[in-house]
């Protein structure tokens, strides 16, 4: 498509080279590495406290990277400010929603865009409303009176919202009933066909190893197992540890 491609061609969309990440004096992360393809879904799976929430906001740049690097393509993301990683194209939607609760559906909404230059944010307001039935609904509703699953759609809009490229997703299942669950997977998989590339957490791994292509087991923040989610899906120590069969 264009000339004179550059010699080193960056074909992964996100990468983390041997991050290492802590809080005060407590390493949590060690030497981490993993990549995302353009495009692609993959699950980073690993027990509660094993440091997949610290890993994602070394990412996003709300926790600081002692050692090691993130880049996304040819931008280098470690020790940017978060805003300018949203600027990048990477959006992480948090655990535990954090909405603005006293706001409307569809003020949170448009807070997702906040960044944007362009003129298109009605349209994408439309799509939102019609990819989630549910917040057409809601959308003069405080997002604090809102179920937990309405909650989980209305921060996954948000983050969408922005139009990144690379979502990073936190716990998308967690507390929520398998329907809504169910539905938030249909979502994940129509995001992913806009071509976004997707990094999802999951204590779900079931979940997280259906809906990705590949994965990552990080224990006690070292990566100790990766490869395509259908082989994890069959691994014994994947069974044992995280499938309870
Ligand atoms: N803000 C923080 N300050 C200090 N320690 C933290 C903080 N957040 C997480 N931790 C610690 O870091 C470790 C990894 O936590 P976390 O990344 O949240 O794991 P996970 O998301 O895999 O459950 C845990 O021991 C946790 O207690
Ligand atoms: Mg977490």
């Amino acid at each position: 498509m264009t000339a004179g491609a550059p010699a080193t061609r960056t074909t992964e969309a996100l990468l983390v080279d041997a991050l290492s990440a802590g809080y005060g004096d407590t390493q949590v992360l060690w030497d981490v590495s993993l990549r995302v393809d353009p495009g692609e879904v993959v699950a980073l799976i690993g027990s509660n406290g094993a440091g997949k929430s610290t890993l994602l906001g070394a990412i996003s740049g709300i926790v600081k990277t002692w050692s090691g690097a993130a880049r996304y393509g040819e931008t280098s993301l470690t020790g940017l400010e978060p805003d300018r990683i949203v600027s990048a194209g990477v959006l992480q939607v948090p655990q535990g929603r954090r909405l603005f609760g006293s706001l409307s559906v569809e003020d949170n909404l448009r807070m997702g865009a906040y960044l944007r230059k362009d003129r298109e944010v009605e349209s994408d307001l439309k799509r939102m409303l019609d990819l989630l039935p549910k917040l057409r609904e809601r959308y003069d509703y405080l997002a604090g009176r809102l179920s937990g699953g309405e909650q989980q759609q209305v921060a996954i809009a948000r983050a969408l919202m922005a139009r990144p490229q690379m979502l990073l997703i936190d716990e998308m299942s967690l507390g929520l009933a398998p329907v809504l669950v169910d539905q938030l997977i249909e979502l994940l998989a129509s995001i992913h066909q806009t071509g976004v590339s997707i990094l999802i957490v999951e204590q779900d791994v079931q979940t997280a190893l259906e809906v990705s292509s590949r994965a990552y087991v990080l224990e006690t923040g070292r990566i100790t197992l990766s490869g395509p989610s259908a082989e994890l899906l069959d691994d014994p120590q994947v069974k044992k540890a995280y499938l309870g069969v």
